[in-house]
This record gives C-alpha cells, structure tokens and sequence, in this order.
C-alpha cells in the first residue's frame, strides 16, 4: 500500500440552498477543492461521489456521470463512481478513493459528496431518511431517525444517568463552534435554557438535539504521498481508514448504547496507523442528535463508556478542551447534507491540521479523526489524518 495525502478541500456554504442547483452545488465544491490543490483537470485519474438519496431527493440518479459531465470532465472519460451507505456515504467516498490510490491504481482522485435535501418538504424528507432504517421492522411501523436516537438516549439515562442538561451542552458548544465557522446553516451560539426547552421532537430530543435538514456539498483532492509536495505546500497524509458494519435494525443489537461498527472502524483505523485514542488532538464526530455525540466520544475511547455525559460537563470536548469535539459545529450547528458530511468532516480536519481554521483553530492540531455514521449505526467510517 502506498501512502496518500489530502492536497485540496472545498466546500459550499450548508443550509437552506434555494437558489443553487444540484450540479451548481457539486461542481463549486469540486472547483473550491480543485483550485486549493494546485492540480488541473487533466491530473485527474478518477471521481468518486457520496450521495444517500438523490434520487429521492432530486429525481436524479447517476450521480456520477452527472459529477464527471457537470465539472466538464465527461470528454475526458474519466472513471466515475457514486458511493452509497446512507449518511456514512461521503466517508464512504473518500476510502474508496484512498484505496484506489494506495493500490497504486491512481495518483490523483477527487472525491466528493452532496445532498441537496430540502427541495421535498419536511415529511418527504424524514420518510426519505428513513430509508437507511429497516424498512420492515423499523420503519413500516413509523419509527423516524429522531424516534431511534431518541431510544438511544433514553437507554444511555436509564444506564449511565445520562441527563438532558447534557444533551443540550453538546448543542450549546457545537453551535459555539458553528458561530466560528462561515460555512455553518446555524452561526449563531445558543442558550443551555434555549436548548433545554426547545420544542420536543421525539422524548427526550428536542429540536435543539437534532440536527437540520440541509443542502450542501464538499470536496477532496487526494494524490500519492509522494507526488503531493508537486503540487501542495502542506500536504495532509492519511494515516489510518476503518470501517465497520452492524445490524440495520436498532433491536438487533447486543447493546443499543454502543456502536459496535465505530468500535470495529475505529479499531480497525488505530490498529493501521499505529497510534491509540490519546494521540488524536481533535476529532469530527457524527453528531446527528446530540445523544450520538456522546456515545461517539465513548466507542472511540477519548472516554469510558458511561462518561461521555460527564465529559461534555466537564467541557473536555470544548475548543480549548483537552479533546476538542466538532471545531466546525458538527452536524447540528453547520448542517447535515448527509452524503456530503463525511467529505466535509474531513475538509474540517485538513483546515484545522493546516492551522487554518482561524477563530476555531485548535493550537498544535498535529492528528485528526473523522467519524462518519450511517443509519443507526449499521455502517461506520473512521478516519485518521496527520500533519507532514
Ligand atoms: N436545529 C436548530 N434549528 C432548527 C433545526 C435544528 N435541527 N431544524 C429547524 N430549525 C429551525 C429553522 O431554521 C426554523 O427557524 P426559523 O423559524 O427561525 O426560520 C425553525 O427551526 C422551524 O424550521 P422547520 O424547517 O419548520 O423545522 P421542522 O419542524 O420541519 O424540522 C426537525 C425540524 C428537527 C424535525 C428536522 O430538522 C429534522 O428532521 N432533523 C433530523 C434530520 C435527520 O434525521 N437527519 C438524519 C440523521 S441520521
């Protein structure tokens, strides 16, 4: 295996995107990500792409031949693939494209992900997200995404002593970190009361535990470690992928409290890159309601499982904690376009291990993870970033 660096990133601004197309989205993105890493498009070996559910949510399948024809890529024939594993998609997406270098297939791959969620309403969107549940024991009895997690939290409480007050102090410092951060859907810091009493969407998760539905896109240039420094003064190398799977159904699981496939990603992600939890200086975790956030800090071992609500207390996890969770507001605060997330976690990372993340930098940030979930936990990606 070879190794591989990231030596570009782009983002679009998350939110509610009205006036953008799908293919405007992606092809900013990709530009943002191509013009950062000094290549040209005749560099380009490969495309990958992570989308959960365009075709629900636009009416448009054939993502990828879409993202090669859109960026103007089609006459070249570029190979192009759309990778799929619900809201992990994106993570998904960037190993492939580490894989198809580190074999020593490609040089030079640009990896993307995007959702553009809110041109369908509001219910259409949560029963399209609900497609990454089981549909016949899950969702054909009504379960949503915030019911599961909503189970979730409730069984950490019941086991831990978990309280809602620590809930709503992971939406207070992610949108402290989201106000940082000019790409966020929500840049504005809220209350512990505000977070506390937001309007309940399934007991105990209010809104304020949830994050949005958004519309946004984010992008990857990733080359040959050794080729990188052609092209990028700071190249950022890749030093561990892990990846794991677990039931679909919440209910099949030994223990509702833990993620076995983060445990395995992250094990598996560790394990390659020669390092243990105390290692990592910040990491992107998949806080899809705020209850995943703590249960993430737990499965990945910053904490002891039980602790993750006392170690959001103890304000660990904050910008100038000893393990700063979510620099750039995590889903709740910046957005959750699910196939882009994985994709914008790490151009989190990168920035951060560049030093370039301005207000919410990290000082020091040498190593990086990104955690990016599908479903319930059915599918895991790890990733593990290190400064050169
Ligand atoms: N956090 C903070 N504010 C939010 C928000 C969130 N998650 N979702 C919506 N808002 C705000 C909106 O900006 C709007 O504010 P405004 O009145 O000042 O403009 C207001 O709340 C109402 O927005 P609306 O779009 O009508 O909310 P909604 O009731 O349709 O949707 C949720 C709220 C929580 C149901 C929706 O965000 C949701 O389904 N989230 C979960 C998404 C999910 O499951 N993702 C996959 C995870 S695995």
């Amino acid at each position: 295996m070879r190794d591989v660096a990231v030596i570009g990133v782009g983002l679009t601004k998350f939110g509610e995107l009205w006036d953008k197309s799908f293919r405007q989205l992606i092809s900013e993105a990709g530009a943002k990500a191509i013009l950062d890493s000094g290549i040209e498009g005749k560099d380009i070996d490969a495309m990958y792409v992570g989308s959960m559910s365009s075709g629900r949510f636009v009416g448009q399948e054939h993502i990828g031949a879409l993202v090669a024809d859109t960026s103007g890529f089609s006459f070249m024939h570029i190979p192009a693939t759309r990778v799929e594993g619900a809201c992990a998609s994106g993570g998904l997406a960037f190993r492939e494209g580490y894989f198809s270098i580190a074999s020593g297939m490609n040089d030079i791959v640009v990896v993307g992900g995007i959702e553009k969620m809110n041109d369908v309403g509001g219910s259409s969107a949560t029963e399209t997200l609900a497609t990454a549940a089981d549909q016949e024991w899950e969702a054909f009895f009504g379960v949503t995404f915030p019911g599961l997690y909503a189970m979730i939290a409730l069984r950490h409480m019941h086991e831990y002593g978990t309280t809602k007050e620590q809930l709503a102090q992971v939406a207070v410092k992610n949108h402290k970190n989201g106000a940082l951060n000019p790409y966020a859907q929500y840049q504005k810091e809220i209350t512990i009361e505000q977070a506390m009493n937001s309007t309940m969407v399934a007991y105990p998760l209010g809104l304020m535990d949830c994050s949005p539905v958004t519309d946004g896109a984010a992008s990857v240039v990733l080359c040959a470690a050794e080729k990188a420094r052609q092209y990028c003064q700071k190249p950022i190398k890749i030093i561990g992928s892990g990846q794991g799977s677990d039931t679909l159904a919440l209910h099949s699981r030994r223990d509702i409290c833990t993620l076995d496939a983060t445990v395995h990603a992250a094990n598996m992600a560790y394990k390659q890159a020669k390092i243990n939890p105390k290692d990592i200086d910040l990491a992107e975790v998949h806080d899809c309601f705020t209850i995943a956030e703590i249960c993430a800090i737990e499965d990945l071992g910053f904490v002891k499982k039980g602790e993750g609500g006392k170690a959001v207390e103890n304000k660990i996890t904050t910008l100038d904690g000893t393990m700063p969770v979510n620099t750039s507001g995590g889903l709740k605060s910046k957005g959750h376009p699910v196939g882009a997330t994985g994709v914008a976690q790490i151009v989190e990372i990168v920035t951060q291990l560049r030093g370039e993340a301005g207000r919410r930098q990290v000082k020091d940030a040498r190593i990086g993870l990104t955690h990016n979930v599908g479903g319930s936990g059915a599918t895991c990606v790890v990733h593990l970033l290190e400064a050169v």
